[in-house]
């Protein structure tokens, strides 16, 4: 199948809405993507289509690391979506890779955070955060909030460097569109 992947335009906002409600089973995570145009907090975002049509979407936005008293930038990647019926095709795989590839082009220096399945996200050199001294400023989830750098290589130096004294966990906050989560927390 001929899969293209490129840079989210405006007229392919509805459609990648489309993706991301019927991926998730809810509006959620539409909402999401939604409020982080409205605040301009996308720092990068592709599609990619196939037979004519947007099959899978994946969105990178602005974190904070708080280390003491510092506040270092990262990047949260979330969400992920791909449509139900072209799920297990590729697709997923392809837009995350451009999708980081694009982040990572702009700030080549940043960690990128994700939470989700380890199984799913190793693929991306993604590896458990908390094993390297970050938290997500929800909580103790596990391995399920993983951590990677631009670079392979020099991800041992960053985040050794970050995650050193395990007195000082650091903890990752992800920008103001995700407080709907919250919200949505009785
Ligand atoms: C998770 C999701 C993005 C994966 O996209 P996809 O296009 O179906 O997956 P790909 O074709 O790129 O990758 C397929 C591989 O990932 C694995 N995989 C797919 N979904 C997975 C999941 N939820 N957990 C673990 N592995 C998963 C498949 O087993 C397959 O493995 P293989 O390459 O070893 O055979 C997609 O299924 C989806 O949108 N799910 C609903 C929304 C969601 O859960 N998003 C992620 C939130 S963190």
């Amino acid at each position: 199948m001929d899969a293209k992947t490129r840079i989210v335009s405006h007229a392919d906002r509805p459609q990648a809405l489309e993706v991301v409600r019927a991926a998730f089973e809810q509006d959620l995570e539409a909402q999401l993507v939604e409020r982080m145009w409205t605040d301009g907090s996308i720092i990068a975002e592709c599609v990619t289509h196939a037979d004519g049509r947007i099959v899978s979407y994946a969105a990178i936005s602005p974190a904070t690391i708080a280390f003491g008293s510092e506040a270092v930038p990262a990047l949260a990647l979330a969400p992920v979506a791909v449509a139900p019926e072209s799920q297990r095709n590729g697709f997923g795989e392809q837009v995350v890779r451009a999708t980081i590839d694009a982040a990572f082009a702009r700030h080549p220096g940043r960690l990128m955070f994700v939470l989700g399945d380890p199984a799913y996200y190793r693929r991306f050199d993604f590896r458990p955060a908390a094993a390297v001294g970050y938290q997500w400023e929800g909580g103790d989830v596990g391995d399920a909030f993983q951590v990677r750098s631009k670079d392979r290589a020099s991800a041992p130096g960053i985040m050794a460097a970050a995650g050193s004294d395990a007195e000082r966990r650091s903890i990752v906050r992800y920008c103001n569109a995700f407080s709907i989560f919250r919200q949505e927390t009785p």
